[in-house]
């Protein structure tokens, strides 16, 4: 399988290579990428993308390039749009002139948090932010353009690769002693290298033939706050020895700290659906956590 990476320098991206690299005697012989960074094709300008696989023909596309600031998509609706949705539609469009599938990264934040159970892939979306409502939009493009298309939703990616808030919590430990962090939002963490395997995964999947399209969640297994999630990065950097000294972690709600966006409350996805169509076990998080901790 030729695989076109599409956004190769962002965190997902990097997490993909990484994967792929570390674990080449899996996949030398079926898993080929081709990776593209912006510089290489942005993906709002269809003929750079419609050039790229005339030129490299791909079995199939990956795509991990997003306008993925939440915060600033606030003040830069145009270009959130272009990327997220006229970015998508182009790819998209590409992978069905060739007949080839492609796997979009879909986020949490198309949902509203209104709910008290984990979110199925058939709940209705209802974005609260530019960014959620682009994504929104995005797989709308998809499942309209294409007929063999996976659409994953993730949630709170963490990885050493990128901007993140793993790596955000281990550098405000080394500056300060205290730490705010909200409280009273609830998410589901996920290590972008497991998420790397799931779309590794699927990739040979479909090589050997398998065709069950549609919208999969993907996310860590346990749903916890980002106060949760940060003394969590603490107590395990503290625990392999990456810090020193442990700042102490403050609860603060979502009304005391100033943020562009709206978040969902409560954006736990449900991952049966990927269980039982692909045989994807998602990861203990405790698991998940100590390898992300010893690569940060
Ligand atoms: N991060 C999270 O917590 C999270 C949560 C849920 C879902 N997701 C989704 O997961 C996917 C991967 O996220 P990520 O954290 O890896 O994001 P990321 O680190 O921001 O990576 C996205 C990459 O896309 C590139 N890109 C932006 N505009 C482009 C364009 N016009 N053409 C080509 N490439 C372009 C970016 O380049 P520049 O940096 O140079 O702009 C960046 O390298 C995205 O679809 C995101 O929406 C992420």
């Amino acid at each position: 399988m030729k695989v076109w990476l599409v956004g190769a320098e962002g965190q997902l991206g990097k997490s993909i290579i990484a994967h792929v690299n570390e674990h080449c005697a899996v996949y030398k012989a079926s898993l080929h990428l081709v990776c593209s960074s912006k510089k290489d094709v942005d993906i709002c300008h269809f003929p750079s993308v419609s050039d790229f696989v005339t030129e490299h023909s791909p079995d199939i596309i990956v795509n991990a390039a997003a306008f993925s600031d939440v915060e600033s998509a606030e003040n830069n609706l145009k270009r959130c749009q272009q990327v997220n949705v006229t970015g998508v539609a182009n790819l998209t469009n590409a992978a069905k002139a060739l007949a080839i599938p492609i796997i979009h990264i879909s986020t949490d934040y198309v949902f509203d948090g209104n709910s008290s159970v984990p979110y199925i892939e058939t709940d209705s979306t209802h974005a609260l932010n530019v960014y959620g409502q682009s994504k929104c939009e995005s797989e709308a493009l998809v499942q309209q353009i294409s007929d063999k298309y996976i659409i994953l939703r993730t949630a709170w990616l963490v990885s050493s690769f990128g901007r993140n808030f793993a790596k955000t919590v281990m550098s405000l430990s080394k500056q300060h002693s205290q730490l705010s962090m909200i409280s009273d939002q609830l998410g589901c963490p996920t290590f972008a290298d497991d998420l790397a395997t799931t779309i590794c995964h699927i990739i040979l999947a479909i090589e050997k033939g398998k065709s069950d399209w549609g919208i999969f969640h993907y996310c860590g297994d346990t749903a916890m706050s980002w106060y949760e999630l940060t003394e969590n990065i603490l107590d395990e950097a503290v625990i392999q020895q990456k810090i020193t000294s442990r700042p102490d972690v403050f609860a603060i709600t979502s009304d005391e700290y100033s943020a562009e966006a709206i978040r969902p409350k409560y954006s736990v996805m449900n991952c049966q659906k990927i269980h039982d169509i692909w045989g994807i076990v998602t990861p203990e998080w405790k698991d998940s956590l100590k390898r992300l901790v010893q690569n940060l």
